[in-house]
């Protein structure tokens, strides 16, 4: 279909009128329809977005060894992500220097150095140059092991064991740019010294909605839980389901980054304190670098659903692992990972303190299943929502119309003896989250000058 009948000019021009009209309608509560797919935008996100912010791409119990690998992806680029030989982290670009070909072809294992399908360059597990066949008759000898080693993420860094990369230079550093949710990833994942790890390997799958649809879900909208979930509810699965919504606050740090909370002991009993980890293992958890603002809010409204923009998602909710059986709290983590307009790859982690014991682990894989796996009965129906709204995007009638969307919820108001860092609004009705998640795009998209990635390879 050719969207440039309904919108003539160059994409430079569709762009910035579109980034006009986005910034007009945040006043108003009102969202252009084609921000969701497009061709241009989502060319344009991965210039402007994926290339010059904090990009989550593994945990680092993925790769807990020398050598260990996983294959991921930054934006569009295949990106390698090694624990080297010296045990250092490194996230660098999955292709040749010599002709370009991709080097790694598996999903993930464990390697000293990376040997390339075509000609046989040969690379370390640091991305460093280390041969090639025939190397004294073709070359001369060695080249220079930096100069020709595969590019490298200019920036990684972590934060309890997530791994975060930025192709740009000229970011501030990871928490500097988490900023208030910072605090929040420390009451989530903070719990313990010896941190979380991924249970299993990540489920992937295609969805056919756009990747913002995804993160800006979890930002936010505990709207839609009593209507695209009463399946839930009607099942017996998670009954009362249909009564979250009115129960959900929100937790706001600004650029994109916030987060949904429920109020657990009220909404379910008062055992479900801190998610309702059974108290034998709560009284593991060290609280020491929590401080008091954190505890009760672990107390009282714990996070269950947040969003770090611009793709990162986190979700812990307390679950069945068999209908019937008590709830316990399982950890999702996502990376809605755009590969096309209008189409995400799903990553969904599972994830669990790595000190409780492993039949907890077990259950608590399956409680996550059961909701957010690839077949759970959430997960379908989130996707299958998500889906209409990329079908929106590219409708001509709506096109052709102009079509904004519905953002203008009726504000809960934050409270204002809130002591923690961002806004503490008690009342998720209001959609700020959500109005914060594009303010932070909108911001990212009207920014053109190219990142700064220079140097990348030493
Ligand atoms: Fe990799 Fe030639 S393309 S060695
Ligand atoms: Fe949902």
């Amino acid at each position: 279909m050719n969207y440039d009948l309904i919108y003539p000019g160059n994409a430079d021009q569709f762009l910035d009128d579109l980034c006009d009209r986005v910034e007009k309608g945040m006043d108003e509560g009102l969202l252009p329809v084609e921000v969701f797919r497009d061709d241009k935008v989502f060319k344009a996100e991965m210039e402007r977005i994926f290339t010059r912010t904090w990009v989550f791409v593994a945990h680092v119990s993925e790769i807990p060894n020398k050598g260990d690998y996983v294959l991921r992806r930054l934006g569009l680029d295949k990106v390698i992500v090694t624990r080297d030989d010296s045990g250092e982290i490194n996230v660098m670009l999955n292709h040749c220097r010599h002709r370009g070909t991709e080097i790694c072809q598996h999903d993930k294992g464990n390697t000293r150095t990376f040997k390339c399908p075509y000609h046989g360059w040969v690379y370390r597990n640091n991305g460093d140059w280390a041969g090639a066949p025939h190397s004294q008759d073709a070359y001369g000898g060695a080249l220079d092991k930096k100069e020709w080693g595969l590019l490298r993420a200019a920036k990684v860094e972590q934060l309890h064991g997530f791994i975060f990369a930025s192709l740009s230079q000229d970011v501030p550093t990871l928490r500097e740019h988490l900023g208030g949710a910072v605090w929040m990833m420390d009451a989530i994942f903070g719990l313990h010294p010896d941190g979380m790890k991924v249970l299993k390997e990540p489920e992937r799958f295609v969805v056919k909605a756009d990747w913002k649809s995804g993160a800006e879900n979890f930002s936010g909208d505990a709207y839609h839980v009593s209507t695209a979930h009463l399946s839930a509810a009607l099942s017996e699965f998670i009954p009362g389901v249909n009564q979250v919504s009115s129960m959900a606050s929100g937790y706001d740090f600004g650029n994109g980054n916030s987060f949904i909370g429920h109020a657990l002991p009220e909404l379910i009993a008062p055992m479900f304190e801190f998610w309702g980890y059974p108290k034998e293992y709560r009284d593991q958890f060290d609280l020491s670098n929590l401080d008091e603002t954190q505890i009760e809010m672990l107390k009282t409204v714990p996070p269950t659903i947040g969003t770090l923009f611009p793709n990162f998602s986190f979700l812990r909710f307390p679950q069945p692992a068999v209908p019937g059986e008590m709830p316990i709290p399982f950890t999702s983590i996502r990376m809605w990972q755009p590969i096309a307009p209008g189409v995400m790859e799903l990553w969904n982690y599972e994830l669990e303190y790595a000190f409780l014991p492993q039949e907890f682990h077990d259950k608590a894989y399956l409680a996550g299943q059961f909701g957010f796996g690839s077949g759970g009965i959430f997960e379908q129906d989130d996707t299958a929502v998500w889906e209409g709204i990329a079908k929106a995007a590219s409708s001509p009638w709506n096109r052709a119309h102009g079509t904004q969307l519905h953002y203008q919820q009726k504000r809960g108001g934050a409270d204002p003896d809130w002591k923690g860092p961002g806004e503490y609004h008690p009342s998720i009705y209001g959609e700020y989250c959500q109005e914060q998640f594009w303010r932070r795009w909108l911001r990212e998209m009207k920014n053109k000058k190219p990142a700064s990635t220079g140097g990348c390879n030493q």
